[in-house]
Order: C-alpha cells, then sequence, then structure tokens
C-alpha cells in the first residue's frame, strides 16, 4: 500500500523499481567528456548535415562555428564537423511555441519547463585513423556521442595558423588565425578584402602589414587616403587599447627605420613629422603611352593623335641622340625591344611630347589643307612647317633641333584637325602643370635644393625585407593622378623584382641561397584604379595588372586588394585573388557575387555576411581547411581614421 500522505512508500517502490531495473543509467565509458548526441535523421535530411541534441547544462558547451568530433555508436566511425547553426534551446516534450508555454511568458509566469539544447552540425570528413580527413562515404549513426574539440586540436584540424597572425577563430577559445609568410600559395596568389564602410578593413589591412613586414616581407602601400603614414606610432584608439589588453597584445608601432612615407614632390602627407619621409618624382617615359591614354581618359580620335606624337616624338629623339645615344648598341637593341604595352620609352619627356603636339596643332591650325590631312599639300608645304612656337625643350629650339622636327612631322604627316590636337594638349596640359615628372621640373628649383633635390622612386629600395614604404596620395589632386601614380609603382615594384629574381637564380647557380625579397603590394580603394565602369575603356591598365599578378605568382610578389565597393571591381580582378578576407557586406548582388567566387563558405556563414559586427570578417585563405568567421585583431599601430 502506498502511504499518499508523505510520500515515502512511492520512493522506495521507485527506487526498488530501478534496482531491478539495473541502477540509475550509466553513461557508458565511451561517452565520457561527450556534450550531446546526435538525432535520427527526417526526410527532410541532408547528406552533410547532422542533428546534436545535447542537455541543458551542456548547452553553451558548443556554441557556433566550434568544432567537433562525432564517434559514431557501433561502427565506431569518427566524424569530424563544425556548428553551423545553434545553439537553440527546447522544452522537454513540448513545442516551443506551445500556448502553454507561450501564455506563461506573457502573462509573466516564472514557471519553466525542463529544457534541452540543439545545434546543427555540419560533417567535414570523416577521420582516418591516422588522423587524416577524409570526404564522408557514411553518415554518424543516431545516438552517437558528440565531443568539443579542444583548441589545439582545433587548430590542427583547421590548419589556420601563421605568422602573419590576423585574429582568433570565432567559436574557438583561443584559436589564433593567420597566414604563413613563406608560403607561395598565400601572398604571391593574391588577396581581397572587401567590405562596406565602417566594417574594419583598414584595421585588418594595418595588422596584416604590419604583421607581414615583422615576417620579414617588403610591404609596400599604395595609400589614397593617407590612413597608414601614422604607423610608427602605437595605437592610442580607446576601442582598440581596450580589445588588445583582452587579447593579451600590446600596441605597438612599426620601428620608424623600418618604415618610409613617400609623397609625391610638393604635395602634402598626412604626416609631416614622419622621421622618414620622402619626396619623389614620376619618370614619363617609364610609363606606358597605351596606360597613359587610358588614364587621361582620351577620346578616340585624341588616341590617334596622341600615339602619332608619341612616334614622332621617338624619332625626334633618335635624330637627336637622346635616345639612344649614338652608336650606343646596348640602347640601340633597348629601343627595339620596348613592349608599349608595358612601359614608355626611355628618356621621353612630357614637354618634349607637348612640343611635338604643339608642332601638329601649330600645322592643323595653318589651313584648311592640312586640316584634312592631305599628304601631297603636306609635302608641297615642306618649307614652313617648322614650329611657330617655342619648344620647352632645349634641343628642340636650335636650328637643327627645329629642321629635325619638321621633317619627322612632314615624314609623318599627322591627321589634321586642330580642335583633337587641342583636346591633347589640353590633357598633357593639364598633366604637365602638376609638376610631378623628373627632369622636367624648373631646372633652376632643382639645382636651388641641391643635394636634397628630390630624384624619381628608387623602386629597389621598396624591396627591403622588413621594410614598410606607404605611398601618400591623399594630396595628388585628381584621381588620374592617383592611378597614373599607382599604374607606375606597380610596374616599378614588378620590373625590380623580376631583377631580385635574376640576382637569386645567378646566385643559385654558385651554391648561394639568398632568397629573393618576399613582396606584398596593397592597392587601398582599389575600385577607383580598376573599375567595372570603365574596364571596357581601360583594358591596357588591367592587362597590366593581370601580368603583374600571373608574374608574382612564381616571383613571389603578392597584391592586396582593398575595397568598400567591391561591385564597382571588376570581376576579373576579383578572380585574381585566392584570399579574401569579407568583412560585413550588405549588397545581394555583391554577396551573390562572392558565393560564385569563393569556395567552401557555409550558407550559415554567408547569412552572416550582412550583420557581422567592425572588425569580424569571413577569411578564406588557401591554406585553410575550410574559410573561418574570425575576429580580427584590434590594430597595434596608428591609423588616421576618419571619425
Ligand atoms: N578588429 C577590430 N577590433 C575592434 N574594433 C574594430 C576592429 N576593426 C574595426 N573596428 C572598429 O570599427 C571602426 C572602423 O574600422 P576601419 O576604419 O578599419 O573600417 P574600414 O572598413 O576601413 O572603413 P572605411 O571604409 O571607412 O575606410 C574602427 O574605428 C573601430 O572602432
Ligand atoms: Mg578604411
Amino acid at each position: 500500500m502506498l502511504d499518499t500522505a508523505t510520500g515515502n512508500g512511492f520512493r522506495q517502490q521507485l527506487a526498488a523499481d530501478t534496482a531491478s531495473a539495473g541502477g540509475p543509467v550509466r553513461v557508458p565509458d565511451e561517452d565520457a567528456g561527450s556534450i550531446g548526441k546526435t538525432l535520427f535523421d527526417l526526410p527532410g535530411s541532408s547528406d552533410l548535415a547532422v542533428t546534436v541534441v545535447v542537455p541543458k547544462d551542456k548547452l553553451h558547451a558548443a556554441p557556433s562555428q566550434s568544432l567537433v568530433r562525432i564517434i559514431s555508436r557501433h561502427d565506431g566511425r569518427k566524424y569530424l564537423g563544425v556548428v553551423t547553426a545553434g545553439p537553440f534551446a527546447e522544452p522537454d516534450g513540448l513545442r516551443g511555441d506551445s500556448p502553454m508555454l507561450t501564455a506563461v511568458a506573457t502573462h509573466g509566469g516564472e514557471y519553466l519547463p525542463p529544457y534541452h539544447g540543439r545545434v546543427q552540425v555540419t560533417v567535414l570528413g570523416e577521420e582516418l585513423k591516422d588522423g587524416t580527413l577524409t570526404p564522408p562515404r557514411l553518415r554518424p549513426l543516431p545516438n552517437s556521442p558528440v565531443f568539443v574539440l579542444n583548441d589545439k586540436e582545433a587548430a590542427d584540424l583547421l590548419k589556420c595558423s601563421g605568422d602573419v597572425r590576423l585574429g582568433l577563430a570565432v567559436g574557438h577559445e583561443s584559436v589564433a588565425v593567420g597566414a604563413p609568410s613563406g608560403a607561395k600559395a598565400v601572398f604571391p596568389r593574391h588577396t581581397a578584402v572587401l567590405g562596406t564602410t565602417g566594417g574594419g578593413k583598414s584595421t585588418t589591412v594595418a595588422g596584416l602589414i604590419s604583421r607581414a613586414r615583422a615576417a620579414g616581407m617588403a610591404v609596400v602601400v599604395l595609400d589614397v587616403e593617407g590612413e597608414y603614414t601614422q604607423m610608427n606610432e602605437p595605437t592610442d584608439h580607446k576601442v582598440m587599447l581596450g580589445g588588445l589588453r583582452d587579447r593579451g597584445l600590446a600596441p605597438e608601432g612599426v620601428p620608424a627605420d623600418k618604415m618610409t612615407v613617400y609623397h609625391l614632390i610638393d604635395r602634402d602627407t598626412t604626416n609631416p613629422s614622419h622621421p622618414n619621409r620622402k619626396e619623389f618624382l614620376l619618370q614619363f617615359g617609364r610609363l606606358s603611352p597605351y596606360a597613359a591614354m587610358e588614364i587621361l581618359d582620351l577620346s578616340d580620335a585624341q588616341q590617334e593623335r596622341f600615339l602619332k606624337a608619341y612616334d614622332i616624338a621617338k624619332e625626334v629623339m633618335r635624330d637627336l641622340g637622346i635616345f639612344p645615344a649614338k652608336g650606343n648598341q646596348e640602347q640601340e637593341q633597348y629601343a627595339l625591344e620596348i613592349d608599349e604595352f608595358e612601359r614608355g620609352y626611355p628618356r621621353m619627356t612630357l614637354p618634349l611630347l607637348m612640343d611635338v603636339v604643339s608642332a601638329c596643332l601649330a600645322r592643323a591650325d595653318k589651313g584648311p589643307k592640312q586640316a584634312k590631312g592631305k599628304a601631297k599639300d603636306a609635302d608641297e608645304d615642306d618649307g614652313d612647317s617648322g614650329p611657330t612656337f617655342v619648344p620647352q625643350t632645349p634641343e628642340l629650339r636650335t636650328p637643327d633641333g627645329k629642321a629635325k622636327l619638321s621633317t619627322r612631322i612632314n615624314a609623318a604627316n599627322p591627321p589634321g584637325n586642330a580642335i583633337s590636337w587641342r583636346g591633347v594638349m589640353g590633357r598633357l596640359g593639364r598633366l604637365n602643370r602638376l609638376k610631378v615628372f623628373w627632369g622636367e621640373t624648373d631646372p633652376n628649383r632643382d639645382k636651388a635644393r641641391d643635394k636634397d633635390a628630390p630624384l624619381p622612386m628608387n623602386y629597389a629600395s621598396l624591396l627591403k625585407p622588413g621594410g614598410l614604404s606607404v605611398i601618400d596620395l591623399s594630396d595628388t589632386g585628381y584621381s588620374a593622378m592617383s592611378n597614373l601614380v599607382i599604374a607606375d609603382i606597380l610596374h616599378g615594384v614588378q620590373e625590380a623584382q623580376e631583377l631580385a629574381y635574376v640576382e637569386y637564380e645567378k646566385a643559385k647557380l654558385n651554391g648561394k641561397d639568398k632568397p629573393p625579397p618576399r613582396v606584398l603590394i596593397v592597392v587601398e580603394e582599389a575600385h577607383e584604379f580598376l573599375s567595372e565602369e570603365r574596364i571596357a575603356k581601360t583594358p591596357v591598365l588591367f592587362e597590366q595588372v593581370a601580368r603583374i599578378a600571373k608574374r608574382g605568382r612564381k616571383r613571389w610578389l603578392g597584391l592586396c586588394f582593398v575595397t568598400q565597393l567591391p561591385a564597382h571591381l571588376p570581376k576579373q580582378v576579383l578572380s585574381l585573388c585566392n584570399s579574401f578576407v569579407l568583412h560585413k557586406l550588405q549588397d545581394p548582388h555583391v554577396v551573390g557575387l562572392l558565393r560564385r567566387t569563393v569556395g567552401g563558405v557555409d550558407e550559415g556563414l554567408w547569412d552572416r555576411l550582412p550583420s557581422l559586427a567592425p572588425g569580424q570578417a569571413v577569411v578564406s585563405f588557401p591554406h585553410f581547411t575550410r574559410p573561418l568567421l574570425v575576429s580580427i585583431d584590434p590594430a597595434m599601430c596608428k591609423l588616421r581614421m576618419a571619425e
């Protein structure tokens, strides 16, 4: 008889029943330490997705993105997976939205039914005895125990380490994420850092470049906004300082002697007090005439005239012995080998080209005959079509120079149409007024500056291992100018790197192993340099970049494109990249494009992209087992931020 008043009889009965059934449930030894069990599948189950239920006290043991090992009951196979949804809390034996629970919650009742957790796990593969991971042929059976991997196991599985540290993997206590500076498959295969404004791109880039530099890479930053010029100082940003402390990191600037800030002559820099500041000049002769036409946005008629004038200028330079110098076989040979899609004619100056354009303009202006460009009339005019202006180039002011120019122009018979010639002249004049080209600025100015006179950029000096060169373009005046500098530096660095490589290979033949520098070039605001809108109009520029990208893979030169407007970046540029750091991105069109470009990112991560917090990013590097959600380290160096 049960003693209903005290319940004692009931308890005794229950204890006896329990004992006869074999005592309390014992957790099998093989389940010790597990956080939950797999469930049965449903008709809607998909291949790699497994549902795991966890007891209430383990609800937070497997947060999103954590890695788990499932030991399949009975067959003993081991599977590794990642938590891609949840943890969700569900009441035992009730639906979470049952009317009773809804009523309790809405009326402020205290009742909380017993509950458990549920997480969705995506299986990454089957773990073989030797620890390798293979695509799974089967699935974990129901009721299999699930264990959370510790940080060491997780780091080994994710293969996400590297001396260029980016931050910590989300979902783990402390798994550092980085890129190996010495792996040819990583930086030399190019990187894109994308995200809406304020997403944390500059912070990521600052960390990337200071760590890459510290790892011995030569880093060049094409700093369109002048954000990175103060990286020699430790950060004083409150948020960053707090974040660094949490991670056990200390604020730290790039050693001043390892960093140089370059800015164009007579232009400002955002950090005038940098201890290592250098002005620089460009060389017009290095600039591909084709790239120059694209950057100057010349019309078809203007392009035709520009190229004609360029050819005439080359002939006049040869006649005058400017280049190749008379009897100089080496220069003769070099002149023959120039690929004008890559670079311009050596010693070509903007004033000389403008002199030729002026002469052609004067000729076109002279009358309807020449304006129509009839060859016969031009020939008849031979005697008096010499320049009716004062050339800027001293060599063309002499009677001999004048005569040579006239002869070449008459022989070339350039097309007429003074308006188009004036258009070309206008564009070149604008460029010339910027006075950024070497050898054609006011000679007295350079003399006055004497030994401090700025020189053209020395590209080899940008390749010092462990050096950071910030090219501050914040005050270049107009975007065509920034683009000219970017095109020039990209090409110059690539050429210098090719030379370093030749040296390296020569030394190797002699038994010396002196590896060439590993180079990283960061292009900020990349959409302004290469834009989807303009790509049809700037094929040469894009080809140049594609060529650098292709050669860079073999020659240790990595490009890193940074932009807040990935939709404006030509798709071709994204397809040059193998590594991606994706900060918050909201534009569904862009997310769609990236889904097609970046492989292996699970749906859960794509869904989170529009709502990532500043400093969080989905990171995909070729050496990772899978793309990861990363909480990027706060910047250790000072960034000039427009806040
Ligand atoms: N890794 C991070 N840790 C902590 N805070 C961060 C991190 N990254 C970014 N932030 C915060 O977000 C702000 C904006 O970051 P940042 O300037 O790097 O973004 P951005 O994407 O470069 O923006 P913009 O497009 O305007 O250049 C920072 O000032 C900082 O407050
Ligand atoms: Mg920025």
